[in-house]
């Protein structure tokens, strides 16, 4: 897969040089870009941005440089995914599409956001998605576009050693948050490691993980529980 990313702070896309994400790019199975925004601007102050239109606070970036960097960057085909606090939320279902596409490209935006036209005017030449990490306002898309790719770059076959990992994870196909996991000692500042997960008992442990995963998805994110099809629930679940 080939993401580019775009922003006026590329130093701030170093970590994606570390860890499976790093190491997914030594080994070729991912082509990660990452550009300045900066190298698109035409005057001697290498400006990005002007004030809004009607009045208000703070500056917006111009459309017609984001437009020169998107015309070199966003090859035919390619998905434009610009990171926004006003954008649909960033989910497990968008990275699981965002892995099978084969060019992403992440328009990171500063100050009060990218001019509007620029998401308009891609959206006639292809997929544009305007994503949001939460509900929280940081100061640019930078941080969004390094959880977007790596959340992505993960799910790309051969990027996390072991894919049986990826299978009950939280926000995984059961549709809960994942069940609590303990490794050794078994005793450790008095707190022991639940009983069942020391018995071998392959069928009690997978109920214990089943159960503890339904409790803590019931208190920590009732709308997740809300939103299960009661055709996935069995018999032990309703009892839990
Ligand atoms: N840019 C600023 N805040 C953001 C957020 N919450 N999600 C995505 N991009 C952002």
């Amino acid at each position: 897969m080939r993401i580019d990313v775009v922003s006026i702070f590329p130093d701030y896309l170093a970590p994606l040089d570390l860890s499976l994400v790093g190491k997914a790019r030594q080994t070729g199975l991912l082509d990660l870009r990452v550009h300045d925004l900066r190298d698109w601007t035409t005057d001697r102050h290498r400006t990005v941005d002007d004030t809004p239109f009607g009045g208000g606070a703070g500056m917006v970036m111009r459309p017609d440089v984001w437009g020169r960097a998107l015309d070199d960057v966003l090859e035919e085909g390619a998905h434009l995914i610009v990171p926004t606090p006003s954008g649909e939320p960033f989910t497990q279902r968008h990275a699981e599409r965002l892995a099978q596409e084969q060019h992403l490209v992440l328009a990171c935006g500063r100050y009060e956001g990218i001019d509007a036209r620029v998401a308009e005017h891609y959206r006639s030449h292809g997929q544009v998605t305007e994503l949001s990490i939460g509900d929280y306002v940081l100061n640019g898309g930078e941080v969004a576009a390094l959880v977007v790719v790596e959340a992505v770059a993960r799910l790309l076959p051969g990027v996390v050693g072991n894919p049986a990992s990826l299978v009950e994870e939280s926000h995984g196909a059961a549709g809960l948050l994942e069940y609590p996991v303990y490794t050794k000692p078994p005793v450790w500042d008095g707190l022991e490691v639940p009983d069942v997960l020391l018995s071998g008992h392959h069928a009690r442990i997978a109920r214990w993980r089943r159960d503890t995963a339904l409790v803590r998805t019931a208190q920590r994110r009732p709308d997740l529980v809300a939103a299960l099809d009661p055709a996935d629930l069995d018999a032990q679940d309703l009892r839990v």
